[in-house]
């Protein structure tokens, strides 16, 4: 009698730590459909990179992973995501004890709050409880980020666009997360900022941390990930190597312009300037990407 066939569960292995996406239908209310059967996959570790005009669905697919959407009054209406092997519900508690984290698209940090109130709401979302743990939690934060230390105690909304940037994402990370998704990071921020933020990103990816990152900066989103897929009007145009979507004629075309090499934003305020990218610019939607179907390395 021969052995009882070994079947392996090959998914079982694969799947540790891994984000996985399946066919994502969300919408808002009745009318606005905003995903129309998004998939994607982030491996345990990778840094992978969804790149889109404005209205893309990007933050959509964000909310529907951390289980923000009904924040927003949006459904999943058919599809899956699964963390890890386990499903995610659309609850953001649980996706946060998961170990998925949000940084929310334009920070959201607490402005009247000071720097270290913030790091504790951060700190609040997750599993750990004690002191201990907090202050160990808060002390990494201020190794990777010295000049959130310098700031403890004041406002956070006193600080300038990229710091609270930084507030934001060392918000993320008091929760210790596993899989850090990141809702365009650079928006608003000077290129010698940009560039800051995509070292810390590249830190943070090192010492284990997955990345999903959202971004109309594609120069930087591409330089960063090791995967990336293009967004428009909420479905998947393009999935690739970054370093083959960054050679494709018509990405460098339609998401990669003169402006990621000189910043040609004008400074606000703070002295960030705001980041114009090609991405933004109004010719990306229309039959350019209808095109860009046909390209599938
Ligand atoms: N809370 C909401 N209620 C209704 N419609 C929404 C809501 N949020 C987003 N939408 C719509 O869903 C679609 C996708 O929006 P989403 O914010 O996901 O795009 P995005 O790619 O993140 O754009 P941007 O680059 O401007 O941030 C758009 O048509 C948008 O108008
Ligand atoms: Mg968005």
């Amino acid at each position: 009698m021969s052995p009882p066939e070994s079947k392996a569960e090959p998914e079982a292995e694969p799947e540790a730590g891994t984000l996985r996406v399946s066919d994502l239908h969300v919408s808002y209310g009745r009318s606005v459909q905003a995903l129309h059967g998004v998939s994607l996959t982030v491996p345990q570790g990778r840094i992978v990179a969804v790149l889109g005009s404005n209205g893309a669905g990007k933050s959509t697919l964000l909310r529907a992973v951390s289980g923000t959407l009904a924040l927003h009054r949006g459904t999943v209406e058919r599809g899956t995501v699964h963390f890890d092997g386990v499903r995610l519900s659309g609850d953001a508690a649980r996706s946060v004890a998961a170990g998925v984290v949000q940084v929310p698209e334009g920070r959201r940090i607490f402005g009247a709050l000071s720097v270290e109130d913030n790091l504790r709401a951060g700190f609040l979302g997750s599993a750990r409880r004690s002191r201990a743990e907090l202050r160990a939690a808060r002390e990494r934060v201020f190794a990777q980020f010295p000049v959130l230390a310098e700031r403890r105690r004041q406002a956070a909304g006193l600080m300038s666009g990229g710091e609270q940037q930084m507030l934001a994402m060392g918000r993320a990370l008091m929760a210790a997360p596993r899989l850090l998704l990141l809702d365009e990071p650079s928006l608003g921020l000077a290129p010698l900022m940009v560039r800051r933020i995509s070292e810390i990103i590249r830190e943070i990816n090192a010492q284990g941390t997955s990345i999903l990152l959202v971004e109309q900066n594609a120069a930087m989103a591409l330089e960063l990930s090791d995967r990336a897929s293009v967004l428009d009007v909420g479905q998947v145009r393009l999935e690739g190597a970054s370093a083959d979507l960054a050679a494709a004629d018509e990405v460098r075309r339609l998401y990669l312009g003169e402006t990621y090499e000189t910043g040609c934003g004008a400074p606000d305020a703070d002295g960030d300037a705001a980041y114009a990218t090609a991405a933004s610019a109004p010719s990306v939607t229309g039959p350019g990407l209808t095109e860009l179907g046909r390209w599938n390395g």
